[in-house]
């Protein structure tokens, strides 16, 4: 297996325990979610599940390099053990051809791929070049080919428009030409973490009879995808973001990419909303889709609108089972909403179910609720008359069931008879007045959509009077009393009590990290420690707390298992399934001594080039939402804690700590920031990451509306935020003795992490913090005390998890009971 074990987890090699056991039941968990996370694009004349006992060619040099997971910190876990296809293909008895097998494993013993440093990852591995009389041979001792294409990408850049990335290799094309000239039924597998050009496919007609896209699956993928190809699992994956025919043809491309800003001039038409309202043709296969081995018929819908203008929508279905193998169907609900002043796409998803498995002939009724409120639309601009508000424009909903955004089909309307305010918020991280630009919106000519363009509206809120208004008040500072931090989490002493006493040097550590990655104050290789990361506040009782990376495992020293990256995972469409693998995961994070899992990535796949699209989950905010709090509540079902990120925007890698996100307030709303909402909502993640981007020129790190306007006040998010890795120096620009931490913590994020400032080799500790206190106009106690009583909360919910380490599984009740 080849991936580059990077940065930290380097610095302690030679005292990293040897530990390689992993839990049975995290092992069988991983390989079932990399298997039911495969998806199936084209099986013509059911080329799979390949037969019994044949022969099979296999091609492809990834067959010995398996691709497991992507590169940077998101991938960088010390597996115990990974498998090659190859190895998990003999593994399951199927009869490889021998003479080829062989051939691979000569010349990738021989080949090994250059493991590049961080950044300069290989994104493939170069081929074996394919000679014509092995090929031949190949094709007299078996009937089926499987030729296997491998791509990586990583964190800190981005894929790329060129072979060997986005694109086929002039070798691999010649690998597919010659492959498919000699055998009629050819599979096609594609190892990558991220969405690749697939439009190849199609020149090669029903020759190229099967195509897979089998993601990286972690430590257990390829006997996952071993399990789909052998049919001891019927496919159940389903896209979880649209493939276009040509790159140039997603809405992102445009404006992706670019070194100082982005706009986001597509607007809430992500992906399939895109592609589903303007440009149909052009898609190659379109969201939700995928295959399995059963065939399945829904059948008549039962509907309820939920009366005029207020209930609930229902819809529940009979999904039966009339193939001749069992599998798994995932019934998906889209609303087409009407235009109004808003322009709507014409799909959005709503709501999703994943039957069981089901044996040929039996069936299951499957019941979705939809709440009215999860139809509308935010007025980030008063185009309805109620600016900031979500709203559900008057008009005809329908609704729409079915397999794929593609073929789902009518099932019921809900009218709303005239203009409903779901809920009114306020304006917040509104596009700068600054950096205006034209966004994307629908006209219609009759029922023929047609992309417009329109002023994004632009901010008007007074900030700074904003933030004066609500600045915390300072608790009076009484100097140690003997209140021990035990003393608060047994009910005996209040929290405001145990904070009085803190020294300003006490309330500004607990602002952040210990300073640097790999800390000594925690398992070896850690990401960072923050809490009691000074001798007086562990002697106040105060425990240090361990963060470690996340998404696919516990980025330590260690050994550590490694899971099915995040888009993987998402195409399983199985919330319950990814709740219960975190759960269990969690357990070794308990073992391992992780407190924090910088998990889930939840940023989304808004361009294919995004590097780190593998660590997310989808284009869509309701799979992301809803996979995020499956990891959320199985992670913090064990009393450790989950880090949601990156909040918000992240969605290029490019110049990415520096680079401006402009997007509209109701794209925001509507897709960057709903998944987020959604986690917070449902699962209470105990801790989120902000991002290192700019949110409409404000960087997420300093960003007082994103995290204290949205997630806080209007979210109802208790929780402690902590920054991305470092972050960049700036002045609050609406308070001139207010910068670098003073900014951050008036604008509620509560820890730097992990600790110091990124200045050039000057990693050292940020002074702003106590500086700024001794300003008259600086930032006040009151705000230090209120982090660090957030700080401090966190500390105190999650200390279960210390304090059982090795045995513990004391649920947080916050997150129990989410499904
Ligand atoms: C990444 C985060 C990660 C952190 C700690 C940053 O570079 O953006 O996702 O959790 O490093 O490794």
């Amino acid at each position: 297996m080849h991936r580059v074990v990077n940065g930290l987890a380097q610095q302690s090699v030679d005292i990293v325990d040897t530990d390689r056991t992993v839990a049975p039941r995290l092992v069988e968990l991983c390989r079932r979610a990399a298997g039911e996370g495969v998806v199936l694009l084209r099986n013509v004349d059911g080329v799979l599940p390949l037969p019994a006992h044949a022969p099979v060619a296999v091609f492809g040099r990834v067959q010995c390099d398996w691709f497991a997971v992507g590169y940077g910190s998101g991938g960088d876990v010390k597996a115990p053990y990974e498998v090659s296809l190859l190895e998990a293909l003999r593994e399951a008895g199927v009869a490889v051809v021998g003479e080829l097998a062989a051939a691979y494993e000569t010349w990738a013993a021989a080949n090994p791929p250059d493991e590049g440093y961080w950044g300069n990852w290989p994104r493939h591995f170069d081929e074996m070049p394919l000679d014509a009389g092995l090929v031949s041979r190949a094709s007299r001792e078996a009937g089926v080919a499987v030729v296997v294409i491998g791509r990586a990408a990583g964190e800190d850049r981005e894929s790329v428009l060129e072979p060997g990335s986005y694109y086929l290799t002039d070798a691999e094309r010649a690998m597919l030409d010659a492959v498919v000239a000699r055998f009629e039924r050819v599979v096609v597998v594609v190892n990558t973490g991220n969405v690749m050009d697939l439009s190849w496919a199609d020149d090669y007609g029903d020759r190229l009879a099967g195509l897979i896209l089998a993601w990286q699956g972690g430590m257990e993928g390829s006997r996952g995808l071993v399990d789909v190809l052998t049919g001891a699992v019927s496919p159940s994956g389903r896209l979880t973001d649209t493939i276009a025919r040509r790159y140039e043809d997603y809405p992102s491309a445009p404006n992706f990419g670019h070194r100082h800003f982005n706009n986001y001039a597509e607007d809430v038409f992500v992906g399939y909303r895109y592609f589903e309202t303007f440009a149909p043709e052009a898609v190659q296969f379109p969201f939700g889709f995928g295959l399995g081995y059963a065939t399945f018929e829904l059948g008549a819908a039962e509907f309820s609108g939920g009366g005029d203008g207020d209930g609930d929508v229902a819809v529940s279905v009979e999904v039966r089972n009339v193939g001749e193998r069992s599998g798994r169907e995932v019934v998906q609900l889209y609303v087409a909403a009407p235009d109004g002043a808003l322009g709507k796409p014409s799909r959005a998803l709503v709501g999703y179910a994943k039957t069981a498995e089901l044996a040929p002939g039996e069936s299951e009724r499957v019941s979705l609720m939809v709440p009215r409120a999860a139809l509308a639309s935010y007025d980030d601009g008063g185009a309805t008359g109620h600016r900031s508000a979500w709203v559900l424009e008057p008009g005809t909903y329908t609704l729409y069931m079915g397999a794929d955004v593609r073929t789902a089909e009518r099932v019921g309307a809900v009218e709303v008879p005239e203009l409903v305010v779901v809920e009114q918020l306020a304006e917040a991280c509104a596009v700068d007045p600054e950096a205006p630009f034209r966004r994307m919106t629908v006209r219609r000519d009759g029922a023929a959509a047609r992309v417009g363009w329109e002023d994004v509206p632009t901010r008007t809120v007074d900030l700074r009077r904003r933030i004066l208004d609500a600045l915390a008040v300072e608790i009076p500072v009484t100097g140690y009393r003997g209140v021990q931090f035990d003393d608060v989490a047994a009910g005996r002493r209040s929290m405001d009590e145990f904070v009085a006493q803190l020294s300003d040097e006490e309330l500004e550590a607990l602002t952040r990290g210990h300073g640097r990655m790999n800390s000594p104050l925690g398992a070896v290789g850690n990401a960072g420690v923050f809490g009691g990361i000074l001798e007086s506040l562990r002697a106040k009782g105060v425990p240090p707390v361990t963060c470690t990376d996340g998404p696919s495992g516990i980025r330590l020293s260690a050994y550590a298992s490694l899971l099915p990256c995040g888009t993987a995972l998402a195409s399983t469409w199985d919330p319950a399934l990814v709740r219960e693998l975190a759960a269990e995961h969690a357990l070794e994070m308990v073992r391992k001594g992780s407190d924090v899992l910088l998990s889930p990535g939840m940023n989304i796949h808004r361009d294919p080039l995004c590097g780190r699209n593998f660590e997310y989950f989808s284009e869509d905010p309701l799979v992301t939402g809803r996979m995020g709090a499956a990891v959320v509540a199985g992670v913090q079902s064990r009393g450790v804690a989950a880090c949601p990120k990156h909040f918000a925007a992240n969605n290029q890698e490019t110049n990415r700590s520096k680079n401006d996100s402009r997007v509209s307030e109701r794209a925001l709303r509507e897709i960057y920031l709903k998944g987020f909402e959604i986690v917070v909502k449902e699962a209470w993640p105990q801790t989120i990451m902000t991002s290192y981007n700019k949110i409409n020129g404000v960087w997420a790190h300093y960003n007082y509306e994103l995290v204290t306007t949205i997630l806080r006040d209007q979210w109802g998010y208790d929780g402690m935020v902590m920054t991305d890795w470092w972050m960049q120096h700036s002045r609050d620009p609406h308070f001139p003795e207010v910068w670098d931490s003073a900014y951050r913590v008036r604008a509620g994020v509560d820890v730097l992490m992990p600790g110091s400032t990124v200045d050039g080799l000057r990693r050292g500790v940020d002074r702003s913090l106590l500086r700024s206190l001794a300003k008259g106009d600086g930032v006040r106690r009151g705000e230090l005390q209120a982090v660090a009583g957030r700080v401090l909360r966190f500390v105190e919910v999650s200390r279960p998890a210390r304090s059982g380490r090795g045995e513990g599984v004391e649920p947080d009740s916050r997150s129990a009971g989410i499904g």
